[in-house]
């Protein structure tokens, strides 16, 4: 099967610009490591189509692993921005440190030695042990666990059929090409073995496809129905010195958002209460907004509650510090600061 997926990937490769199309790789050329890392760490959770700006960003930004692990932390903070999932940028710095302190400045080519580098998991590893050094070890991501289950028609649910599913992505991957296949496999999932309209009729595995044959493709893969989101409660407080400058504080690097600029505010409680009190990060005259900012993490949903004020040019905060408004990007805030930020803008102008 291994061979009939890479002549169909030496046809519909995507292009990704990290990405060495098959035609090159087979001249010789691999791909930066460093490149590869970053992407794939940035595809974690994340969409190819939002992926690839950052990544260019990133890389005009920090060429090679050693500019990167010399940026400052906010830098990187800021430019990670709207990627979500920030504890993956608070390791991206680390892992480029320890490649440069641990490693001289290059990735080692080594699946176990990628693996013990911050950030790098089972996943991680494979992929650029694959994709970067053509070693034969198996990618299982959301697309690879899709396509296994349909090629064997396996109907135990996600995430107890996970070890099963690797069994077979690791006997399908090949000896040689294995970064092409690694990626050929993802881009079946991607374009083809879609999760609700497969493709069956185009695809290069529909011969040997079991679930193809019994017609169960789209019921595949089954899923354990995941714990209900509980809603939490918070504030965050917009300040505005006279001056222009913006009340902003670094989140601690433990914890959601971690490393990240945003208001200052309470912390985020589960309450029956709509709004728990919380205490401003300097006394001024605040007042609520109308509306409120919604936004969903990994385990739970959040509702915050907006207050602004103007504040004096003496005013000293408890916590925070001012930002002068040129040093301001608004891009440089997570999300869900960044939606509070924009709902007081829409205010200001209607
Ligand atoms: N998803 C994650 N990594 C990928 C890659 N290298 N190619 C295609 N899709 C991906
Ligand atoms: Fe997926 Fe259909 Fe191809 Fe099977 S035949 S791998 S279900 S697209």
């Amino acid at each position: 099967m291994s061979v009939i997926l890479l002549g169909w990937y030496d046809a519909n490769a995507r292009q990704m610009p990290w990405r060495v199309p098959p035609q090159d790789r087979a001249a010789g050329v691999l791909p930066d490591p460093y490149a590869v890392w970053m992407s794939e760490i940035m595809l974690q959770q994340t969409t190819v189509a939002t992926v690839k700006d950052y990544f260019r960003r990133f890389i005009i930004r920090w060429p090679t692993v050693r500019d990167l692990a010399s940026a400052q932390d906010a830098d990187v903070m800021g430019e990670w921005a709207g990627l979500g999932y920030y504890a993956r940028a608070r390791n991206l710095l680390k892992c480029a440190r320890a490649v440069v302190e641990e490693h001289g400045g290059m990735f080692p080519a080594d699946h176990d030695a990628l693996l013990k580098l911050p950030g790098i998991g089972p996943y991680t590893a494979a992929a650029v042990s694959s994709i970067a050094f053509d070693l034969p070890h198996a990618v299982l991501d959301g697309n690879v666990e899709r396509v296994m289950a349909r090629l064997y028609d396996i109907h135990t649910p996600l995430p107890e059929s996970k070890p099963l599913l690797m069994e077979h992505a690791r006997a399908l991957t090949p000896q040689q090409r294995s970064g092409d296949y690694a990626q050929a496999v993802m881009d079946l999932g991607a374009t083809i073995c879609t999760p609700k309209s497969p493709a069956c009729g185009i695809c290069p595995l529909q011969a040997p496809c079991a679930a193809r044959k019994a017609g169960t493709m789209t019921e595949l893969p089954k899923k354990t129905p995941k714990k209900a989101k509980p809603t939490r409660h918070g504030t965050v407080y917009l300040g505005r010195r006279l001056d222009g400058a913006w009340l902003l504080e670094t989140r601690p690097d433990k914890g959601l958002l971690g490393g990240m600029l945003g208001w200052p505010g309470s912390d985020w409680v589960d309450v029956t209460l709509d709004h728990p009190d919380s205490i401003p990060p300097v006394t001024g005259t605040w007042e609520e907004q109308e509306g409120e900012v919604r936004h969903t993490f990994t385990h739970f949903h959040l509702i915050l509650r907006i207050m602004t004020a103007e504040l004096p040019r003496d005013a000293e905060p408890q916590c925070g510090v001012f930002k002068p408004h040129n040093e301001f990007r608004p891009s440089d805030l997570p999300t869900v600061m960044r939606k509070a930020f924009d709902l007081i803008q829409q205010d200001n102008m209607s």
